[in-house]
């Protein structure tokens, strides 16, 4: 499926590390050229033809994501730098102000570092409390373990979609319907879902959600923050300076822009947002849905061959998605990560910036397989050959 729009395929390249970043299609790089050659002129602040492209290209990227994410209005779509920058923004821009001391923030012992460590940030300032909701024996989030973790101090409901330590998928509509009866707001870190599951934040009634270009097939360095529009209007911002403000005086005044601009101080990631539009164009000429079901596809295949070789441990057979976790028994993950790339085949090793990993499995590293629709079921055989010719690892890696 669309691999010859990724010129690092022609080299025998097996990759396996979608969750640490996606690769990126010829349109996306040549987005981003042309941006370079033929009108690399900063947004939203000339008066000359080349800028007016520019202008049209990044508000037509937030239109694309508008409707991407069935979100409501354009200006509920902020640029950032990533899913971090995004949940960074939510915590520090939003909830610092709409919590306080005592209230609760539920989330999971495996959720990605910046759906954690922002929160533990505010417990210490403010005395919020962090708490877990128990996760079922595959290690997923029910609406009914969300139910019971409630308490008249819920504030903040705040999950992956999606996590990326075994893929586990959460029912967010669910959890959002739960979260809105009792007064609590839910937010969504989509990271790891955007470009594997269709997603409707109108539909499933999400707050806040953040997502980065990276993962979907977009460059480094930008980002989605979404929020509806009542309270996006009252976050504040992280950057004070050019572009986000309206009006200053000398006396001190300071009159902002509205929203998103507010949000989006500074010179913003001008090709990343451009580039960021053709991947989402990308992603669309072959539909959300035909993804999803092909990465499910390939992970049926890849658990059940790697089922048939004994000296393999999987840690999550039954989660559906992109994610498979495994361990050569016996073997540290990381070297099994450096034996795999002999052959050129990139997987994830370690605790994948979940470090309560431990706390889910019992171990706290694991080798990690993340598909894309750009992998095959003769990229898996081979790797099911290099697993079954494992035992010299130790020659092979030292
Ligand atoms: N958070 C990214 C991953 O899971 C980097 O690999």
């Amino acid at each position: 499926m669309k691999r010859e729009d990724f010129k690092i395929l022609d080299n025998n390249l097996v990759y396996f590390d979608n969750g640490a970043t996606t690769l990126k299609p010829k349109c996306v790089r040549d987005a981003i050229i042309k941006y370079y050659d033929q009108y690399s002129a900063n947004a939203h602040r000339g008066d000359y033809k080349i800028s007016a492209i520019v202008d049209n290209l990044y508000e037509k990227t937030r239109e694309k994501v508008k409707n991407f994410i069935g979100a409501k209005e354009t200006s509920e779509i902020v640029f950032t730098s990533g899913t971090t920058n995004g949940m960074n923004m939510i915590v520090f821009g939003f909830f610092k102000d709409y919590l306080k001391e005592g209230d609760e923030v539920l989330i999971t012992l495996s959720e990605h570092a910046s759906n954690i460590v922002p929160w533990f940030i505010l417990q210490k300032e403010m005395g919020i409390k962090v708490k877990y909701i128990d996760l079922d024996d595959n290690h997923e989030v029910t609406v009914q373990n969300v139910r019971k973790a409630i308490t008249d101090k819920t504030k903040v409901v705040s999950l992956a979609h999606v996590t990326n330590v075994i893929g586990d998928e959460r029912p967010i509509k669910d959890i959002a319907k739960v979260c809105h009866e009792n007064n609590i707001l839910l937010v969504v870190d989509a990271a790891q879902s955007i470009a594997h599951k269709r997603i409707n934040v109108q539909d499933w009634d999400i707050d806040f959600m953040a997502f980065s270009g990276h993962k979907m097939y977009g460059p480094t360095g930008i980002g989605v923050l979404y929020g509806k529009f009542d309270l996006l209007d009252k976050m504040k911002p992280s950057n004070y300076g050019g572009g986000m403000n309206a009006i200053f005086t000398k006396d001190g005044y300071v009159e902002l822009r509205e929203i998103p601009t507010r949000l989006e101080g500074g010179t913003p990631n001008i090709e990343g947002v451009i580039g960021l539009g053709e991947a989402i164009s990308y992603i669309e000429s072959i539909g959300i849905d035909k993804i999803s079901e092909y990465e499910e596809e390939l992970k049926k295949y890849l658990i059940s061959k790697l089922s048939d070789l004994d000296f393999i441990e999987i840690y999550n057979k039954e989660n559906k998605g992109n994610i498979v976790a495994f361990n050569i028994k016996g073997v540290f993950a990381q070297d099994t990560a450096v034996y795999l790339d002999k052959y050129n085949i990139c997987v994830r090793a370690g605790n994948h910036c979940a470090k309560m990993i431990d706390n889910v499995f019992n171990i706290s590293n694991t080798v990690r397989i993340s598909l894309s629709f750009y992998n095959t079921k003769e990229e898996i055989d081979l790797l099911i050959n290099v697993l079954k010719n494992s035992s010299n690892i130790w020659k092979e890696i030292l």
